[in-house]
């Protein structure tokens, strides 16, 4: 999947990778440090938004220097790749500094950006310039400590991660993300992008106050088990209906967790409830639409390729909603050969 055979790795590295949506979410960790979850979740990989990570070494440099859509990254951005490349340096033991351009597809102020897509590309990239062989899961695991939902993006298609058991290195190594087997399926992911709603707070830092302060959060973790069995046998008969109303069951349980947080955890804006209702009307219309949401005020509409149209066009039509994207399940993370700014290396 990943050989570096063909890659010149003093040239540099480049990967391409996708965001995921949750069907069934991850919220909460049980190991900060590890990034190691309190419960496994299931995703669908998109087509649409890529991320291209070019990783080059630099042995001259003293520091790693990092440009997101070609401006110089600093801050908290620019800390949270470092840390992830010093922990590819260390299980490479290798020392050089390294030049990281990440070029993020998403239209700007979409409020989507993915942490997943760009860790899992960086993950990718990192791994190929500084020598590592990993193979899938190796690799996934490795995305997982730059962002818990970017092990997912390692894989194309439909993806479970495994919470894994234990903490320390028998939890590390038993959370990994893998590919899971599907019925015939004719999904669109609406992807509806709605106002940007009130401020957003960092999903790592919601995540740690709705699981120490929600008196729902237990409830919605262990509803979540039954969830991810119940999605994997309806992912396998490639029953559509049952896939939609498991990961709008379990979203909207997740969203409830937070709202019980105190104080509360917001991300649904009036805009987001715009589109629920809309899914709900849909449905009642015999429409197969259900609705997901992720740590943020946009709504992605799970619906059959017939009706994908009918479902864009009636996000399009609300008022808080500022674009609509079509998405179908996409690839995993690959290396390519090209430079993002398009010179062949
Ligand atoms: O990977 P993180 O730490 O940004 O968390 C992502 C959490 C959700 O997107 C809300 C759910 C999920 O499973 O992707």
């Amino acid at each position: 999947m990943l050989s570096q055979g063909s890659v010149d790795v003093r040239a540099g590295v480049t990967a391409v990778a996708h965001p995921n949506i949750a069907l069934v979410k991850y919220w909460g960790k049980r190991d900060e440090s590890l990034a190691l979850p309190v419960t496994g979740s299931l995703s669908v990989t998109l087509d649409i938004f890529a991320t291209t990570t070019h990783v080059t070494l630099a042995p001259q440099a003293s520091t790693d220097m990092i440009t997101l859509n070609g401006d110089t990254a600093g801050g908290a951005a620019a800390e949270r790749v470092q840390a992830f490349l010093d922990l590819v340096r260390r299980l490479a033991g290798r020392r050089e500094r390294a030049v990281v351009e990440s070029v993020n597809q998403v239209p700007t102020g979409a409020g989507l950006a993915s942490s997943a897509a760009g860790f899992a590309a960086l993950a990718a990239a990192a791994a190929a310039a500084y020598e590592l062989d990993l193979d899938g899961r190796a690799l996934s695991r490795l995305a997982r400590r730059g962002s818990g939902s970017a092990c997912r993006s390692v894989f194309g298609g439909f993806v479970q991660w495994h919470a894994g058991s234990g903490d320390g290195s028998a939890g590390d190594v038993s959370s990994f993300a893998e590919p899971v087997p599907v019925g015939p399926l004719d999904l669109v992911l609406v992807v509806a992008v709605t106002d940007a709603g009130s401020k957003k707070v960092p999903s790592r830092e919601a995540m740690r106050h709705t699981v120490a302060t929600s008196p729902l959060y237990r409830a919605w973790a262990q509803a979540s088990a039954t969830d991810l069995e119940r999605m994997r046998d309806a992912l396998a008969r490639g029953d559509l209906p049952a896939i939609g109303a498991i990961a709008e069951g379990n979203a909207l349980g997740m969203h409830a967790a937070m709202l019980a947080a105190r104080p509360a955890v917001r991300y649904l804006s009036a805009g987001s409830l715009a589109v629920l209702d809309a899914v709900d009307a849909l449905r009642a219309d015999n429409v197969a639409a259900y609705a997901t949401a992720d740590a943020g005020p946009n709504v992605v509409v799970l619906c059959p390729r017939a009706d994908a149209d009918r479902v864009a066009e009636t996000a399009d039509a609300i008022d808080a909603v500022r674009s609509v994207h079509l998405a179908r399940p996409g690839p995993g993370v690959r290396l390519q050969s090209e430079h993002p700014g398009g010179d062949e290396r």
